[in-house]
């Protein structure tokens, strides 16, 4: 399995567990950089409209190709119950180079299926798995046996 970890983050709480699925997938990670000011106060407010309305953005350029990857891992916080601009566009952007993909996303609530249900729809594939965990559990590093689980079942031949 030759997979790849892309994700976005604002705030680094989806950065981590990205580069921790990354580290024990010994894989390469792309962090999608957007080019809309999402910093302070203004930044959150607007974050959240564009994440409502559904609007894409403008991302920085991409280092890896997906289509070399035979699965692309995405990951996400939880913006206003759906994806961050910056995922919704890369999906937008990539989607038909995916083979196959799996979800993981941050939050500060519990509620994360309706988004996995976004992702797939916008993938259009169902993803071989899915890992949610909340920004306290993360910021507390108690996210770990839930990465090892999330990977042991990608790894599962
Ligand atoms: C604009 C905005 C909207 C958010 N909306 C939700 C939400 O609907 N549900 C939720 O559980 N958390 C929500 N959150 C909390 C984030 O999902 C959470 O803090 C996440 O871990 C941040 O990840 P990051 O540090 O990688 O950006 C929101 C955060 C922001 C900035």
């Amino acid at each position: 399995m030759k997979p790849l970890v892309v994700f976005y983050s604002r705030t680094g709480v989806t950065k981590q567990v990205g580069e921790a699925l990354a580290h024990a997938l010994n894989c390469e990670s792309e962090e999608l950089l957007d080019k809309k000011k999402r910093s302070g106060p203004l930044g959150f407010a607007r974050s959240g409209r564009d994440a409502r309305a559904k609007k894409l953005t403008t991302l920085e350029e991409i280092t890896y190709d997906p289509a070399l990857y035979d699965l692309v891992i995405l990951g996400t916080p939880i913006w206003g119950g759906t994806l961050s601009s910056a995922v919704r566009t890369y999906i937008a952007n990539n989607k038909a180079k995916f083979k196959r993909v799996a979800f993981f996303c941050t939050q500060g609530g519990t509620k994360s299926q309706p988004l996995f249900d976004e992702m797939e729809a916008l993938c259009e594939q169902p993803p071989v798995n899915v890992l949610a965990l909340q920004q306290k559990e993360v910021k507390a590093a108690a996210y770990q046996e839930k990465v090892r689980q999330f990977v042991d079942r990608l790894q599962a031949p």
